[in-house]
Formats: structure tokens, sequence, C-alpha cells
């Protein structure tokens, strides 16, 4: 019997490792009302950080709701737009600073939270937004969430980024760089799924944040970390994802396929805190900060190039998904690989997501500096076949061509 079941993954690494799991989820048609009434008393003064046509669309409902908790009083920094800079974290906070606040309150995609996330460590920890990098401010970053720390509550209105349940925060500096803030501490320690919240998403950032979750899913599973937890969490989100993605853009109004997709991506968040992603994402990155498109939009061809020089040599993750997920049963590693990435790609066009630049021009000397970049990810040596500087500056000249 023993001899009959397969390994799907490697076996169980030795040399061992840590499994932080992330704070209260609630989900489902409550979930806004229910997490309100789990804070208690820790939600006291909060400063709601969101964007002003999220909550232009969904303010009303929430106020609604913070309205439950007896004399509750909040604040409202709506100043968050897409590719969040550190001046949008540093005003957030002033104004939380000023008001007194006292716990955070995230509302809107990933860009709202990714700014809170930066927030609430600068009002926990004491700092200025100018210490998060110093050894000060990664030293608070890097520690354990205390007892004490503030609460902070994220409330997704799109399904994707998986921001609510991941460690990383990106953030775009003042040289225009978008830097990656890793951080368990500053995971909100209470999310509320109400998919309820994304009913109103229109068809792009529907399929874009998707998009994201679903690769999300897929590099957390064929990358090289080995954690038992985070694997079983990518491919369960990836079979999430693949189910919810065509069905949430074929009938946007279903509160199922709603909710499903938003369970994906928190799946998928939960899984890259864990395990992190692959060179797709590492390689995204330093293009998305020079292209100026949305993340779904540059990861689609970068995975299409990637995924196809990878499964070269290391197709085994894939093909191991492809078939426990009952897309390919071939036998042959290569041929169900393939079967699954021209399955990603063929949900890519369903989004409405090219799988090819319409018009990237990189240098040599770009392509050089791009690789350089996507080399300090920590998801880029993760990658199941190991890219070599030189290796990377000819995939992104191949994503040019
Ligand atoms: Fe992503």
């Amino acid at each position: 019997m023993k001899d009959e079941i397969k390994h799907l993954q490697s076996p169980l690494s030795l040399t061992g490792g840590c499994i932080s799991w992330p704070g209260v989820c609630y989900w489902g048609d409550d979930a806004l009302a229910s997490a309100i009434q789990a804070a208690g008393p820790r939600l006291r003064h909060p400063l709601v950080v969101t964007d002003a046509a999220v909550w232009r669309a969904v303010g009303p409902a929430v106020q609604l709701s913070l309205a439950t908790a007896p004399g509750l009083q909040w604040h409202v920094y709506d100043g968050v737009s897409p590719n969040p800079t550190l001046a949008q974290v540093r005003a957030a906070l002033d104004r939380a600073r000023a008001q007194g606040c006292a716990s955070i309150v995230a509302v809107g995609g990933g860009s709202a939270i990714d700014v809170a996330k930066l927030v609430f460590a600068c009002l926990a920890g004491g700092l200025a937004v100018e210490e998060l990098p110093t050894p000060r401010g990664q030293a608070w970053l890097a520690a354990a969430a205390m007892p004490d720390d503030p609460l902070f509550l994220a409330i997704p209105t799109t399904a994707g980024t998986g921001s609510e349940s991941s460690s990383a925060a990106l953030i775009q500096g003042e040289d225009g760089r978008k830097r990656l803030f890793r951080s368990l501490r500053t995971r909100p320690a209470l999310v509320a799924l109400q998919p309820q919240l994304t009913l109103s998403l229109p068809f792009g950032p529907t399929a874009q944040g998707g998009f994201d979750a679903l690769l999300h899913a897929l590099g957390a599973w064929v990358n090289t970390d080995p954690s038992p937890i985070g694997k079983a969490m990518a491919l369960h989100a990836l079979r999430l994802c693949l189910q919810a993605y065509p069905a949430v853009l074929r009938t946007p109004d279903s509160l199922q396929a709603r909710a499903e997709m938003q369970m994906g991506a928190y799946m998928a968040g939960v899984a890259i805190g864990m395990s992190k992603v692959d060179a797709v994402h590492g390689m995204c990155t330093p293009l998305e900060a020079r292209m100026h498109m949305a993340h779904a939009e540059v990861l689609a061809p970068v995975f299409s190039v990637v995924a196809r020089y990878t499964v070269q040599t290391h197709a085994r993750p894939y093909a191991d998904a492809a078939r426990a997920l009952g897309m390919a049963h071939t036998g042959g590693d290569q041929r169900d690989a393939l079967a699954l990435i021209e399955a990603v790609e063929s949900l890519a066009r369903q989004g409405r997501i090219a799988t090819r630049f319409a018009d990237l021009r990189l240098s040599d000397q770009d392509a050089g500096q791009l690789a350089a970049q996507a080399l300090q990810s920590a998801s880029t040596p993760l990658n199941p076949r190991p890219l070599m500087l030189e290796e990377i500056k000819s995939l992104y000249l191949q994503l040019a061509m």
C-alpha cells in the first residue's frame, strides 16, 4: 500500500522551519459584524485607511457596522491610490497621530491594506516612516506580534493580493522603486471576508486580482520552500482560484463565485506568507516600477516566459499540481506541466489580460539592471529552476522581443 502513495512534494525537510498562523478570519454574510463584535474593546478609536472610490462604494455599509460598537469613534484617511507610496503612509500616520488613533482598520484592496500595514507598524512601534528600513524599524518588523500591539482589522473589498493574510506590503519609495516590506507582525490580526463587499468590483479589477491570487497559489506550490503547511495551503488555494476565476468572470453577481474567489485569494495569501512565491513575482516587481501597468498585466507575460523556461528542466511540481487537480494525466511531466501553464494562460485571456507585452523595449543594460534587482527578491532564489543573473537577463530580453 505504501508504495502506491505518490509523493506530491519532497520528503519533509529535516532542517525544519517555522509555521506562523495568521490571525482570526471571519467569512460569509455576517463576517463584518462578527469581526467587529470579536474585536470588542480592542477596536479603540481606529483610523480607517482606505481609498476614496472604495470608501464611496462601501463606506456606508462599513460605517453602519462600526456604529454597532458602543461609543466607537473613528477617523478616515481616504488618500490611498493604486501603487501606493511612502508619502501616503506618512500622511495617514500623521492623521492617526493627530487624532490620537489607537487601532487601524483597512478597507479596500491590496493598496489600502499595504499602506495600513506600515501605518500600523509606525503607530505601534513608535517609529517614523523613515525609520522603517533602518535597523530599528527592521527589528520591530521582524519581532513576533505582542499581545499589547494595537488591533489591526482588515476588510478586503477585492479578491487578489491576499495582503489581508500575507506578510508583505509593497510600497513605492521616494526614488520611484517599489520596496517590499515583510513582517508577520503587521499581518492583520482580524480579517472580515464579506463577499457582498466585492460584488460591485468591475470586470478589470476582478480579473486582475483573481489572476494575481492564482499566481500566488501556483508560485507558493511550485517553489522550493519546504513548509508542508504552505504547500497544503497553496494547492487548495490553487484549486479554489482555478475554479472560482472563470465563474466570477462569467457571473460577477454570483455571491458564491465571489466568496470562493475571496477565500482562494485569502488562502493564497496565507500560502505566500509561509512559503513566498517564485521568480515570476521576483522578476515582475522591478519591471512594474518602470512600466506603470497593473500588477497582473505585468505578471501574465512574465509568467508565460518564466514558467515555460522553468519547466524545460523542472516540470515536476507543475505536473504534480496538474495531476492532483485532475487537469492532466498523460504520465509525462513535461506535457502535464505544459497543460497547467496553458490553462493559466487561457484564464488570463478570459480575463482580457495579455500574455505578451505589446510595447516593451529594453536595452542590454536595462535587462542587466532588472536582473540584478530581481535577484534581490526573496522569491527569485526559490524558483524551481535556479536562475543565474545572465539567465534572468536573457528572460527579460525575451519579454521585450
Ligand atoms: Fe502578486
